[in-house]
This record gives C-alpha cells, structure tokens and sequence, in this order.
C-alpha cells in the first residue's frame, strides 16, 4: 500500500460503502410504498416497513457517513500535514465502530430496534443498539481526537506556518464534532442504555429529543462539511483550476465550527414545554448559517469559472461547456452543489417557526435531506470514492462511462424524489407511513396522485443509479490490473490563486495574510464555540432538568 494509512483508510470507506448498499437497497421500497404499492407483504425477512425504514436511515444516514468521514477525514489532513497517524489508534477507532454496528444492527435486523433513526424515548429498543450507537460515536471521537493532536504537534513543529488549507478545514471539522456530539453521547450513555438495561425507572421524553437535537442538527454539518472540503479545496484541481479564495474557504469553516451547533430546537419548535425565546434566538442563529453557505456558493463558483477561463471559456454563463463534464468525479460534484441549492431554499422554510408549522412531520422532511445528505453529501462521496478508491488501491475506476451514467441517473432520481415528497408534503401526506397499513389518508391521496407517483418513478431511477454506482465500485476494488506508483491518481490537493501570484512575484495581500493568521487560532474559536452552546443551550437544559417527566417506556423488544 505504500503509505500503511492507506489501509485502514480503504477499511473505513468500503465499510461505509457497504452499509450504504443494504441501506440503498431498502429506499427504493420505500418510494413505491408511497406510490401505493406494497412490497413488504413479499418480503418475509422484514416484519414491518418500519423495521426497513429504521434500518435505512440508521444505515445510510448515521453509519455509512461516519465510517466514510472517519476515513476521509483521517487519510487527508494527515498527507497534507506529511505526518503519519498512529495506526494502532485508527484500527482500535476502526474496530470500536465496527463491534457497534455489528450490535446496533444485531438490534435492528432482529426487529428489537425499530425506532427509527431519531430514536425518540418514550419507545424503547434493545440495549444492544443503544451501546452500539455509542460505540459509533466514540469510534469517530477517537479519529478526532487522533487528527486535532496530529495538527497540534505539527503546530509545534513548525511555529508561525499557516495550516494546509485541506488539514485545517478537517481540523474545523473534527473540533466541531466534538462539540456537537456530546448531545447524543449524554443522551445515550447517561439515559438510555441505563433506561434499557432497566436500572432506571424511566426517562424524560422532552429532555432526551432536546439532546438528540443538539447533536441531531449539528449532525448535517458533519455530512456535509467534508463535501465542502472536497469542493473547495479538491475540486478546483480536478476542474484543472485553483482555489478563489482560501482565506474565504477558512473563514466559513470558523463560522460552520461557531455556528452549527447552538441552533438544534429548530427541530424542536412544535414540542410543547421549550421557552418559545431560545427557540426564536435559535431561529435566528440558524439562518445566519446562510452566510458561511453562500462564501461556499459563490467562491467555489468563481474557482469553477477561473478553470474554465484557463480553458478558454467565456462569457457569464458561456464558460461552464469547457468544464470537465466527461469525468465522473467532476460532474458528480457539480450536480451534488446543484442540488444543494435547493436543499438550502428548503433548508430555510424548515428552520422559519411559523413556515415550519406547515411542513412539519410530512413528506416535504425527507424530500429536504434527500437533496442535501442524500445527494449533495452522497454524491460528493460517490465522485470521491471515484478517485480515491483508485488512489487507494491503484486500481483503475472500472468504468468512467458508467460511473458518470450512476452520478447522472442519482441526480435526476434525486431531483424527482424531491419535487413528489415536498409536493407531497405541502397537501398534507406524512412521512414515517406505510400506506398499505393506514387509514384516514384516503382524500388526501386522491389529492396527491402525480406527486405519490413521482416517488414512485423516482425510486426506480434511483435503484439503476445505485446498481451502476455498486458495479462500477465493486469491479474496481476486485480488477487484478494494478498501475506502478508513479502512475497513481494522486491526491487532488489545489493551489490558490494567491499562492501561484506570490510565485509568480506578485506578492500577496497583507490584510489577507493578516486574516490567515487570525483564523489560524482554532483554539480560541473552539472555546467561543463552546461558550456559545453554553449559553444558547444551558438555560433550557437546566429547566429540563429542574423539572423531570419521566416516562416507564414502551419497551419492543
Ligand atoms: C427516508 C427513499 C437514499 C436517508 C426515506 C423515505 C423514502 C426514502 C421514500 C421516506 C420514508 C417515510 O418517511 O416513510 C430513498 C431512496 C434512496 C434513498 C429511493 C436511494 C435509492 C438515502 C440516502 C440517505 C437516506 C443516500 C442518506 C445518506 C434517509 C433517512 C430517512 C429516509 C435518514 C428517514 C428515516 C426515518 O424517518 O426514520 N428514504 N432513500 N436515504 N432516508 Fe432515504
């Protein structure tokens, strides 16, 4: 493997990978149950839709991600730091979340879990899942902890450098993981495995979904800060172009570190018993996360145009016909960012108290974070595992033609999905329902019939997409052809422009320079970031606390 890291990388991302394909394989049945044709009665090794649906969103949404950022986010910031991370800490990383899964889903497969992915108390699964969600998390926690040591020797070895763009932003990533996920940590350690194993009587509904939330927000910034990675400080090579702005680039990351967390009762607004105050101060903190969203926008736009002008392109939107549309991991990028556009519109109206009352717990909740960790994050990882696999291995990509096929096919499946389920969602149609097993919906769905079958539709384009994408991966990890080391793919890691200027003697800006060096200090945005959530959060979690409703639990297992 060259570089021993490269191993266990390859360890997380194929894991990942694998549990997204049993998780994948469950969506398509979902959308035909909402196209009103059920399956499920064939398939006798799920006692419910709801089994399948915890298991899809568990799988996909909770452990494909974390296995495949562990490893991402691992292998990057330490090749572009030049420092070796101790393997014996990433295996034990590796193999706390792989006992967790295997009991977690131990737990789901054997219908003791089926909670859904949010997992709200009063219902109660096997502990089994519980400790195993737990061990999830503490597996990527120790990759954290592995990397912000990592870059802090680094610090100290070379004092007064600024941080490589791509190390740094992993940094950001990984501090705010450690902040976010002491919610679900709490929650799990302190709550529910204590309420499940029955050495405690009971536990409070409202406090448990408050510290879900706290982590269950932040939680999409973590699946979508690594795609960011990749389209600011990856992509701009790839479109064969540099970086706008890398001082931009740093500076959304300390706003994402600042702000992601202290905005989770925005998930919470219809839960009765949370001071409506924090809600709205929530409200507002959550929309300036529009800022750092819109730097993203708008300075890895201008990457795209700077390539496609030393292409020869031109012209305001003329240029876009000389970008590298024939290579998979490009296209599959741009149609992730494509996405991602009206994933954040929608992303607004959920966040808005009085808008959110119309959408809330319908359709409309899944047709959102299907265009957003469905597909902007999931398709970034696809167009990554397009080049790192690759690089990991020296295998070439079995199939270019079928892996651009896969990324279109994911895009459009997606698109649809999404305009059925918010069209859906703004009739009325819930989500979490298995139509077969309902009654009462009956006039809501004479209402909805083009968006239900557009569901439908879209669930089989999204099942081809998802066979291509698993046959192009699965015949390139197998292929026997292995190129030489000097023809590996290498690592994508982009200049900026400001760095070819100052080789060309153009110098630089000392106001930016200025800048660098202030955003340089995690550490103290760390600690404002912590300061925040105390504030933003202590007042209710001390309210919570000081008045209890424990509840016995509705135990199914
Ligand atoms: C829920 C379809 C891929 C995460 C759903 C639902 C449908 C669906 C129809 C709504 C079910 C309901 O509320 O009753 C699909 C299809 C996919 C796909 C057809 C592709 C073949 C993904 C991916 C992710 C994901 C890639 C995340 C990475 C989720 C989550 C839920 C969900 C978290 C909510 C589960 C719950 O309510 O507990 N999916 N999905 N899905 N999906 Fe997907």
């Amino acid at each position: 493997f060259g570089h021993p890291e490269k191993k266990v990388t390859l360890y997380f991302l194929v894991t990942g990978l694998l549990m997204l394909l049993i998780g994948v394989a469950i969506g398509p049945l979902q959308a035909l149950n909402y196209a009103n044709i059920d399956v499920y009665q064939y398939l006798p090794f799920l006692k419910s839709y709801y089994q399948g649906l915890s298991l899809h969103g568990v799988l996909n949404a909770l452990v494909f991600t974390t296995y495949f950022i562990s490893g991402l986010l691992l292998y990057l910031p330490c090749r572009a730091l030049g420092v070796r991370p101790n393997l014996v800490v990433a295996w034990a990383a590796y193999w706390t979340m792989t006992i967790g899964v295997l009991m977690a889903a131990w737990a789901v497969l054997g219908n003791n879990a089926t909670l859904l992915y949010t997992f709200y108390p009063p219902l109660q699964g096997s502990p089994l899942f519980y400790i195993g969600a737990a061990l999830l998390v503490v597996g990527s926690l120790i990759i954290a902890v592995q990397v912000i040591v990592i870059w802090t020797g680094w610090k100290r070895q070379h004092p007064g450098e600024t941080t490589p763009l791509v190390a740094y932003m992993s940094v950001a990533t990984w501090m705010m993981w450690v902040i976010a996920s002491l919610g679900l940590v709490v929650e799990v350690v302190v709550f529910l495995i204590p309420w499940s194993l029955g050495w405690t009587k009971g536990v409070d509904p409202l406090l448990a979904r408050t510290l879900f939330w706290y982590t269950g927000h932040a939680i999409v910034y973590f699946w979508v800060l690594p795609a960011y990675i990749s389209w600011y400080a990856l992509l701009p090579r790839q479109a064969g172009g540099v970086i706008a702005s890398d001082s931009m680039a740093r500076l959304s990351f300390v706003l994402f570190l600042l702000l992601s967390t202290p905005v989770g009762l925005h998930h919470q607004y219809s839960d009765t018993g949370l001071s409506i105050g924090w809600k709205t101060v929530q409200m507002l903190l959550t929309f300036l996360v529009v800022v750092p969203s819109m730097l993203t926008a708008f300075s890895v736009g201008a990457s795209l145009e700077l390539a496609a002008q030393a292409r020869g392109g031109g012209g305001y939107f003329g240029w876009t016909r000389r970008l590298p549309w024939k290579d998979p991991v490009f296209t599959a990028q741009v149609l992730a960012m494509i996405s991602f556009i009206p994933g954040g519109a929608g992303g607004i109206v959920n966040a808005s108290l009085a808008l959110d009352t119309a959408v809330h717990n319908t359709a409309w909740i899944p047709g959102h974070f299907h265009i957003t960790v469905g597909t902007a994050t999931t398709l970034t990882f696809f167009a990554i595992s397009f080049w790192l696999l690759p690089h990991l291995t020296r295998k070439p990509l079995a199939s270019v033609k079928m892996a651009l096929w896969s990324a279109w096919l994911w895009f459009w499946g997606m698109i649809i999905f999404a305009v059925g389920m918010h069209w859906e969602g703004l009739i009325g149609i819930p989500r979490r329902t298995y139509f077969a097993g309902a009654t009462g919906l009956s006039e809501m769905i004479s209402r909805a019939q083009v968006p239900l079958a557009l569901t439908g539709i879209s669930g089989m384009v999204l099942a081809v997409a998802a066979v291509l994408y698993f046959t192009v991966i699965f015949r390139t990890l197998l292929g026997r052809t292995r190129v030489s080391a000097q023809a590996e793919v290498p690592i994508p890691f982009s200049q900026s422009l400001a760095e070819v200027e100052a080789l060309a003697g153009n110098g630089g800006s000392p106001k930016i320079a200025g800048a660098v060096r202030v955003l340089e200090r995690l550490w103290v945005f760390f600690a404002l970031a912590l300061a925040l959530v105390l504030v933003m959060y202590l007042p209710t979690f001390i309210s919570l606390l000081l008045n209890p409703h424990p509840v016995p639990g509705l135990r199914l297992w």
